[in-house]
């Protein structure tokens, strides 16, 4: 257990601040004594954001950076290096999605999917687990779903990037065992962000069902800091989400079934 203390003054690097979960993860750590260093391509809105911060008396460091290139994430890491010595909080959370069959997923879509959601979260967690092992300190956050503990018709690659976060997760965590370094992933459901609307501009995609639905990226941040108080290997936001993957076991052969109704009748399906 931690206490707000252990935090003060600390560094966070929050990927995907521009937005949703990731700006209200930066504004409430920023609120609660941390320093944020604020990563996204859109450089606007995270200096928008830095300065909402620094009128409320944080501290905000904006780093423009393109995740899908490996080159932009060396630089994140080396920027964070040279201005700070280290971070202390690493919150994976930049990605994307998209909606519809598999078949008219567009590959340039997939890849880039596959670069942020899965291809950025092990090179920053690589590239700043060993400062934080040599200190022995510090907490990597991974952002993944509750589509990788059920695998759903619309979201094949989506789902399955969500699933390597949890198994990256689970495996690092094992590894860290005893230290006072923690590894966790926030497995969440449905959040009232740009997501759908991001997802819904690329070729070919289709509205995420659950668009309009669904918790404020307000509150996966109170979880988030919650979780940096109290370190643990998965929390469900909501909580009550930790029966999802029970479900796929029961009832997993049932979905089998159904999936291509539910996609063909899901509201806003369209595809
Ligand atoms: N919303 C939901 O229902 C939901 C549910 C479960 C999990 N999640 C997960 O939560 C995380 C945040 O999503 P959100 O809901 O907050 O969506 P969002 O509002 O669309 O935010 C996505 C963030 O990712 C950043 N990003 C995307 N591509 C990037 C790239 N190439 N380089 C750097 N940054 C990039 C975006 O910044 P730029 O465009 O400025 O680069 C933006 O800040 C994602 O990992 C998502 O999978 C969301």
């Amino acid at each position: 257990m931690n206490t707000d203390k252990d935090w003060k003054d600390k560094l966070a690097v929050v990927t995907g601040a521009s937005s949703g979960i990731g700006a209200a993860t930066a504004k409430r750590l920023a609120r609660e004594g941390m320093q944020v260093a604020l990563v996204a391509r859109r450089a606007d809105r995270l200096e928008t954001l830095a300065d909402e911060i620094r009128r409320a008396g944080g501290r905000a460091h904006p780093i423009p950076a393109d995740l899908t290139q490996e080159s932009g994430r060396a630089r994140v890491f080396t920027e964070i290096e040279a201005r700070f010595g280290q971070a202390d909080v690493l919150v994976n959370n930049a990605g994307l999605g998209w909606y519809g069959y598999g078949d008219r997923m567009p590959w340039k879509t997939a890849l880039e999917m596959l670069q942020v959601n899965v291809e950025a979260v092990v090179q920053l967690s690589l590239s700043f687990l060993p400062g934080m092992r040599k200190r022995d300190g510090g907490h990597i956050i991974n952002i993944g779903s509750i589509s990788g503990s059920i695998p759903s018709q619309g979201v094949a690659v989506y789902g399955a990037t969500k699933s390597f976060l949890d198994s990256f997760t689970t495996a690092l965590h094992r590894e860290l065992t005893g230290t006072r370094v923690h590894v966790s992933v926030v497995r969440a459901g449905p959040v009232r962000t740009e997501f759908g609307e991001a997802a819904l501009a690329k070729e070919n995609g289709g509205h995420v069902p659950t668009e309009h639905i669904g918790v404020t990226a307000g509150h996966v941040a109170w979880r988030i800091w919650k979780l940096l108080l109290r370190p643990r290997r998965v929390i469900y936001v909501p909580g009550w989400l930790r029966v999802v993957p029970l479900t796929e076991l029961a009832f997993g052969w049932i979905i089998d079934r159904v999936g291509p109704l539910l996609l063909k009748r899901g509201r806003g399906a369209s595809l």
